[in-house]
């Protein structure tokens, strides 16, 4: 599967089209590369669903009172359907006509006896690992999805942010010059402004780990699409139009159904990992903070190959802890270290390097030359101010 994810960058980023202006009676062709600023050809949905920054969008402070009351409430529950932009539905709703999101039946979370949620669980038993669910909670790769790093590379993720210990998290990064992908609940960038601000300034990746931290195959084609959306945007918003790339769902629960909603809908590879450090089970007994070492230990000093994609969390300062405090091993065992999203090229859907693109830079569809590509890809962008926040 990661074979297949590189090949794909490598062929977009290598794959140019003329590029057509509309100069009022005639045409003006230039030859120049688009593909490897966007991961996605540019009739994919998720170029229409954001507006791009450069295109004359404001986007309010991080923060202030205006930006709070764009996004939906932080209360841990899947934003309202009411709020979902039509865009979006719209989206989702061409993408399943066109036959690209497999029926898949929704999961159930059991509770053990202590009433803590257990395995999502299919309905009529059937197989979780089968072609027609291949369910990431039950370890089935599907195709496209990121599981293993290169050879030789540790990279670095952490999930659940932003929150307090971030700030400690960003302070070390920032000192030994690494960067992170933080896979992001959207309710935490809501809630805090200043940890997620941190983040984004000293240049660590921001993507996406919906917005609510629910089992993903739990919740409806809908529900699954406003959890990603509203993550989406409020980082897009944050950023100054900066679309993230990559997903990690909530527990690693994903499937057929729902990788293919972040796929076709929103551009997102789902992002999973080979080594789980169980460090958010320390606060709640599970695991401790010795036990994390020795799992590193094992891990740090095992095969380079494939490279270490390990599940870790900026959940409290003990879980942080378990990163740094490895720090040194990593290095010292000869690991080369990067960010999981820029392993695999930008971390953006819509930048290269630090630069995000413009909008009037996406080209018409199969070489149509009478449709200019401001009008094509600015129509259906205003996703926040559609929807409906009453
Ligand atoms: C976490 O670490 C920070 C920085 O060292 C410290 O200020 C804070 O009090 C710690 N929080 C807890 C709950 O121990
Ligand atoms: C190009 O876009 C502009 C601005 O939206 C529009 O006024 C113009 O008619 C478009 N030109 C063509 C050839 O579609
Ligand atoms: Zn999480």
């Amino acid at each position: 599967m990661f074979q297949h994810t590189l090949f794909c960058f490598a062929l977009i980023s290598v794959f140019t089209q003329p590029f057509v202006v509309a100069h009022g009676s005639h045409n003006h062709k230039a030859h120049r590369r688009y593909f490897q600023d966007w991961a996605h050809p540019q009739d994919h949905s998720v170029n229409k669903l954001f507006k791009r920054g450069g295109d004359g969008a404001q986007y309010p402070d991080v923060g202030s009172a205006e930006w709070l009351s764009k996004y939906p409430p932080a209360n841990g529950q899947t934003p309202d359907k009411g709020l979902t932009p039509k865009e979006w539905i719209d989206a989702l709703n061409a993408a399943d006509g066109a036959g690209k999101i497999p029926k898949v039946d929704l999961t159930t979370i059991p509770k053990d006896k202590d009433g803590n949620p257990m395995a999502p669980a299919y309905p009529n038993n059937q197989d979780p690992t089968g072609p027609g669910i291949c369910s990431s909670t039950y370890q089935c790769r599907g195709a496209g999805d990121i599981w293993d790093g290169p050879d030789g590379v540790f990279g670095v993720s952490f999930d659940d942010g932003p929150l307090t210990p971030t700030s400690t998290l960003v302070d070390f990064l920032k000192q030994n010059n690494e960067i992170a992908t933080h896979f992001m609940i959207g309710g935490n960038i809501r809630n805090n402004p200043q940890q997620f601000l941190e983040v984004f300034n000293y240049g660590g990746d921001c993507a996406v780990h919906t917005w609510s931290h629910p089992y993903m195959t739990s919740l409806s084609n809908e529900d699954v699409v406003a959890e990603l959306g509203w993550t989406m945007q409020i980082i897009h918003d944050s950023t100054g139009g900066k679309v993230p790339k990559m997903w990690r769902p909530p527990t690693g629960d994903s499937d057929i159904r729902v990788r293919a909603i972040a796929k076709e809908v929103f551009g997102l590879t789902t992002v999973i990992w080979n080594q789980d450090s169980q460090d958010w089970r320390i606060s709640q007994g599970g695991q401790t903070l010795d036990g994390v070492n020795a799992d590193m230990d094992k891990w740090l000093t095992g095969s380079k190959s494939p490279g270490l994609i390990i599940l870790e969390h900026e959940l409290t300062n003990i879980t942080v802890q378990g990163f740094m405090g490895n720090y040194p091993k990593i290095k010292s065992n000869g690991w080369n270290t990067k960010s999981v999203a820029q392993l695999f090229g930008d971390a953006y859907q819509n930048t290269k390097g630090d630069q995000v693109t413009s909008a009037n830079v996406y080209l018409p569809q199969n070489g149509d030359t009478s449709t200019n590509t401001t009008t094509s890809t600015s129509s259906s962008v205003s996703s926040t101010t559609t929807a409906s926040r009453t």
